[in-house]
């Protein structure tokens, strides 16, 4: 077989660019085919060797332009396959991420905020282990308050206990701050209680306080009024009924009018068309005390409510357990 056809054979099975440099090395490389045929010409005669060489040269020429086709081919095969390879389908739908939501509780205490930043309020924080102190007896709780029962509050020891309210952040704040103070503090809460429809051992209360020089009962109703409104709409009254906490004199609890029915009377108010919101009073000189506050000087009012319970009639949800069960079917509903 001569060279050329030879060459012509291997270079159809060739079927890289990695197969054809190896078959450029094998014929023209110096220790290829033609070169060695090439160097034999030295033990020819002078035309023999004309006539030899031409021959040569117009194989190897033609050798050259094989290989140089067949390298442009393999190259282009190449890139055709890299192509194939990393080709992406922009129209194939992406894969989808499941985003989280909000906590219609965390929604709530959002919402109380800001309605509370937006009145120069800032946010306080503590503990939920606190001490029997700043639970109950900074706040003026009697040595016999019933609040302190065993059978209602949750004692790590005896003078350590998980917080039965938020109103301790009052007696932290006090202590840590001058007035003027104006703070509300969000937070987790915890009781005994036997989980029902309206009950859960752990719940959530959001504490106001403020203290300043000269403020009276009206500051205490003309903030919780403008808090209603902007919490519940502008056409919503409030209404303050006496009441009776520790540590507060005066002490009410607010009733705003039903954001359902207006008022009328519905499932939500039970008819009555009011519904109770949170307590809240002047503070009482004794919980100023402990802060070494001069209560010639300063007054205050404070205020608590039970984020569960607003949250309950706001998304009109009948079962305090639903909010802990972390069924996703509920939780997205809020959204
Ligand atoms: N701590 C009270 C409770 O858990 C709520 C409360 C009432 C807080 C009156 C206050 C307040 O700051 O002034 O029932």
């Amino acid at each position: 077989m001569t060279i050329l056809q030879e060459a012509k054979e291997q270079l159809n099975k060739a079927s890289s660019v990695g197969e054809t440099e190896e078959l450029r090395v094998k014929i023209l490389g110096k220790k290829g085919k033609l070169t060695e045929i090439l160097r034999s010409m030295g033990s020819m005669s002078p035309e023999e060797r004309k006539e030899f060489g031409k021959m040569a040269n117009s194989v190897r020429s033609e050798i050259e332009s094989l290989l140089d086709e067949k390298f442009t081919e393999m190259k282009e095969r190449q890139k055709a396959a890299k192509f194939k390879e990393e080709r992406i389908d922009v129209t194939e739908p992406g894969i989808k991420i499941s985003l989280g939501s909000k906590h219609p509780i965390t929604i709530t205490i959002d919402e109380i905020s800001k309605v509370f930043m937006s009145m120069g309020y800032s946010i306080a924080e503590g503990p939920e282990v606190e001490t029997v102190f700043n639970n109950f007896d900074a706040l003026n709780a009697g040595k016999n308050h019933p609040s302190r029962d065993l059978s209602d509050t949750f004692y790590i020891t005896d003078d350590t206990l998980l917080r039965t309210q938020t109103s301790p952040v009052q007696v932290r704040t006090l202590m840590k701050q001058k007035p003027p103070i104006k703070v509300i503090s969000p937070g987790r809460c915890f009781r005994c209680d036997t989980p029902d429809a309206t009950h859960s051992p752990m719940f959530h209360q959001v504490e106001g306080l403020l203290v300043d020089e000269g403020v009276t009962m009206a500051d205490l109703k003309g903030t919780l009024d403008s808090f209603a409104k902007k919490m519940f709409g502008s056409k919503t009254k409030t209404k303050f009924r006496p009441h009776h906490f520790p540590f507060t004199e005066p002490s009410a609890e607010m009733d705003v009018s039903c954001f359902k029915c207006g008022g009328a009377g519905c499932r939500v108010c039970k008819g009555s068309g009011w519904i109770e919101i949170l307590g809240c009073g002047m503070v009482h000189p004794n919980v100023l005390k402990v802060g070494n506050v001069d209560t010639e000087k300063y007054t205050g009012f404070a205020f608590g409510m039970g984020v569960e319970r607003i949250a309950m009639l706001k998304y009109e949800v009948d079962d305090i357990r639903l909010f802990y069960e972390n069924d996703m079917r509920f939780i997205k509903q809020f959204k």
